[in-house]
């Protein structure tokens, strides 16, 4: 369902993604993870069409993102770090206009929509402004605007940050219902960045870690934590020993790219 071969972003000198491969198979759920300045958001944007690889490409739902790049998008839903919401609006016709910008049918619009409000919890906040709504009820509304045309592919950018515990536990419950398959049909493929593991394990079966722009990892949940190993301790090896590499034999530009 996703196919990145070599994506590779340099601002500069700084190499934000070097070489990046993986494929993610239909109704997939992978936890995208690393720390801060690792290259996932780059990484998330260039699959969703917002910013141009320096080399590399992708295929989503076998469209390339540079060759077909519209197709590309059209099979997408994207919540980014900062959701594209308009506090003057009201949810259901926030959720209207996404859906029309997004070119779903007129006469399919408002079934869309309402299937959107009824997934993500937000039938009762429909007429609602969004400004004046929760941080948790505007990051469903986040998650509305992503999912309104039903995309095959899901890319969530740290879904849950700066919510209160309750409000997280409802947004992973949410995520997890949207992975699920619906209707004997399989779910969502779902992307999800974030660098707090209990996250992952949370709604994750497969781990991709990032680091300083490479991949360092890429297993099934369950293999990397088999014999009782936590996924932190996993996750602080990988990246320290990395770093540790990347400073003593590495380039200039792999030390520079790993602090
Ligand atoms: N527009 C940009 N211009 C220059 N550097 C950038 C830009 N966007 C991201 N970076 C740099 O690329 C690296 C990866 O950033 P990012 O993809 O946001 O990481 P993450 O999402 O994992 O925290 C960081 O060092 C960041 O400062
Ligand atoms: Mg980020």
């Amino acid at each position: 369902m996703i196919e990145a071969r070599g994506l590779t972003k340099r601002y500069g000198d700084l190499v934000a993604v070097n070489d990046v491969s993986f494929e993610v198979g239909s109704g997939e759920v992978v936890g995208f993870l690393g720390p801060n300045g690792a290259g996932k958001t780059t990484t998330m944007r260039i699959l969703t069409g917002f910013v141009p690889a320096t080399d590399g490409t992708a295929k989503i739902a076998g469209h390339d993102i540079f060759e077909d790049p519209l197709a590309a998008r059209r099979a997408i839903g994207y919540l980014p770090e900062t959701p594209p919401l308009y506090p003057e609006m009201d949810v259901a016709h926030y959720l209207t206009y996404v859906a029309r910008l997004k070119d779903v049918p007129r006469g399919r619009r408002k079934g869309a929509v309402d299937r959107a409000m009824e997934r993500c919890g937000l039938a009762d906040v429909r007429r609602r402004v969004i400004g004046s709504l929760s941080k948790g009820y505007r990051q469903r509304v986040g998650l509305a605007q992503a999912i309104v045309h039903d995309p095959a592919v899901l890319i969530l950018d740290e879904p849950t940050v700066g919510l209160d515990p309750i409000q997280i536990r409802e947004i992973r419950g949410l995520i997890a219902g949207l992975a699920d398959s619906q209707e004997g049909g399989t779910g969502h493929t779902v992307i999800l960045s974030t660098h707090i593991l209990a996250e992952v394990e949370a709604i994750c079966r497969r781990v991709m870690l990032i680091n300083a722009g490479r991949k360092v990892l890429d297993g099934p949940l369950a293999e990397l934590t088999r014999d009782g190993q936590r996924l932190e301790d996993v996750f602080t090896r990988v990246t320290l020993s990395d770093q540790a590499e990347a400073s003593a034999g590495g380039t200039a530009e792999a030390a520079e790219a790993a602090q």
